[in-house]
């Protein structure tokens, strides 16, 4: 029977033209895309013709790259350790955020004898400090201090009393996340937990000690009744989806000790640093915002799956949804006009290999072709080889056969039953590209997220839409007020007849 490796690399062109390209401890091998040696040319000159670089320094430097709220885009500041100046409206923002983090490390070293930390969050106040911290829970070289952290997100009271039911009251901290202190969800949060101190009959004084607050709305913190030096600010220039290493991510310094937050920080900085000086032929991040683009306007392929074969990055994948579809699901360009290229893939994922036994089947045989992200980490998967071993092996498995598949003849070959044949064809010819981290830790974990961050923004910048705004939320947060009130009989706003017959039905059960 003859080997797949064998074949000739017919489904993989973009990997005769670039192997693979590296990116501090990243690896991307462009494993198999359908791109030829031409049609990169063509996408190098287009990217030259915007003038790619120059987007880029301007984004880098302070330019107002979110032309709708008129400010920049600075989460590479974050984690710019080098403390290099950065103006904005005039004032170096750097003092200000190396403030915040000398605060982070005080409160790390200050804190003795808690035993739970309650962050409290939703969206990007949640999913990047909830990735990273199951995702270090599994690397070798973290500093566990025993404090167990507890993500609050949903205004699901199961997700609540989950958290409550494990936490010991009196040893409790509680971190209230929102850039806008106002997000309903974790305000809602955030008074259950103030009422369940009560029943745990702590003082007002020993509430107040245990309340924090990340949000770039002071004012609003301290009207909540959280002390000012308990308030732990981060600003409106970066994106709640980019805001992971702001003070957002307190909960993984708190969690793991600051040394592994500031690893975070040096590994997305690493990353940062391919941009600046960025030659599209050889840099993976363009190369890989490159074929997400090609994959969705050339090829029609409107989803993509991402597949960390780690079960460590099992939250990666929604993480990554709120980054990319968050900063690129737009329909307008800069200038609010309409677009008529594609703009962003349907983000979906699982780790591997459990999602070999949920979609892969359609992945191989399904009518819609849809590429592939694949995630793998080489080495320090814990104790038992065998186990990384495996893992590697699956995922390369899966990505040589949506590749080359397997045809008539193949099958012919082999014997199969005629009337087995055309249920057996796999198709092949369907995209994906392997990304390797070298291992799981806390750097390779800040470089995955800037390597994405990067990728989404570039791919922004090429479709001339502003990847730094959300105005599509804002009408499903209104409409709910109404819709609550509603529910609760506070008002009669008048709503279509599914949303009424809902409510009414809802009323009845729920006298
Ligand atoms: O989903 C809308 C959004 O504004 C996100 O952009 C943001 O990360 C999330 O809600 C939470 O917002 P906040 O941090 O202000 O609570």
């Amino acid at each position: 029977m003859s080997t797949k490796s064998a074949q000739s690399d017919s489904a993989n062109p973009s990997k005769a033209v670039f192997g693979s390209l590296q990116a501090a401890g990243l690896t991307l091998d462009l494993a198999y895309q359908g791109i030829s040696q031409p049609e990169w040319a063509s996408l190098f000159t287009k990217a030259d013709q915007i003038g790619l670089k120059g987007q880029i320094t301007e984004l880098l430097t302070g330019g107002l790259v979110n032309t709708s709220e008129h400010r920049p885009a600075l989460h590479t500041t974050l984690r710019d350790l080098n403390k290099n100046p950065m103006l904005y409206k005039g004032n170096d923002v750097m003092p200000a955020i190396a403030e915040v983090w000398q605060r982070m490390e005080g409160l790390c070293n200050k804190w003795v004898g808690v035993t739970d930390l309650i962050h409290i969050g939703i969206g990007g106040s949640d999913f990047g400090p909830r990735l990273a911290v199951q995702a270090l829970a599994h690397s070798a070289n973290k500093s566990n201090r025993g404090l167990r952290v507890h993500f609050v997100a949903n205004v699901d009271s199961a997700e609540l009393s989950h958290a409550l039911e494990r936490a010991q009251a009196n040893s409790t901290r509680v971190l209230i996340v929102t850039k806008s202190f106002g997000t309903a969800e974790t305000l809602m949060n955030a008074r259950a937990v103030l009422n369940w101190f009560k029943t745990k009959n702590l003082t007002s004084s020993q509430i107040q000690n245990s309340l924090f607050a990340i949000t770039s709305n002071v004012q609003a913190a301290k009207d909540f009744g959280i002390q000012a030096e308990h308030i732990f600010p981060f600003w409106d220039w970066v994106g709640g989806r980019y805001s992971l290493l702001s003070s957002v991510g307190i909960s993984i310094a708190l969690g793991y000790g600051s040394d592994v937050f500031t690893s975070i920080q040096k590994g997305a900085s690493k990353i940062d640093e391919n941009l600046q000086k960025i030659d599209f032929k050889t840099n993976p991040i363009f190369i890989h915002a490159a074929i997400s683009l090609w994959n969705l306007n050339v090829m029609k392929f409107g989803s993509l799956a991402v597949i960390p074969y780690a079960s460590a990055l099992s939250r990666f994948p929604a993480f990554l949804q709120q980054l990319w579809m968050e900063s690129n699901g737009k329909s307008v360009d800069k200038d609010g006009n309409k677009i008529k290229l594609s703009t962003c893939p349907v983000i979906f994922g699982e780790p591997g290999t459990n999602s070999q036994h949920s979609f892969f089947q359609m992945l191989h045989q399904g009518t819609e072709v849809i590429p592939v992200d694949f995630i793998v980490v080489k080495s320090g998967m814990g104790q038992d080889r065998n186990f990384q071993d495996s893992l590697l092996a699956n995922a390369l498995a899966q990505a040589s056969v949506l590749a080359f598949g397997k045809s008539k003849a193949e099958l012919k070959s082999e014997n199969v039953d005629q009337e087995l044949i055309n249920h057996k064809v796999m198709p092949g010819n369907r995209p994906s590209m392997i990304l390797s981290l070298t291992k799981l830790d806390p750097s390779t974990l800040g470089q995955l997220v800037a390597f994405y961050e990067a990728s989404v923004i570039l791919q922004g910048l090429m479709l001339n839409i502003n990847s730094f705004d959300q105005w599509g939320v804002e009408l499903g947060k209104k409409t709910a007020v109404n819709v609550l009130q509603s529910i609760k009989n506070i008002n009669e706003s008048k709503f279509d007849s599914s949303t009424t017959n809902q409510i009414a039905t809802y009323r009845k059960l729920n006298p």
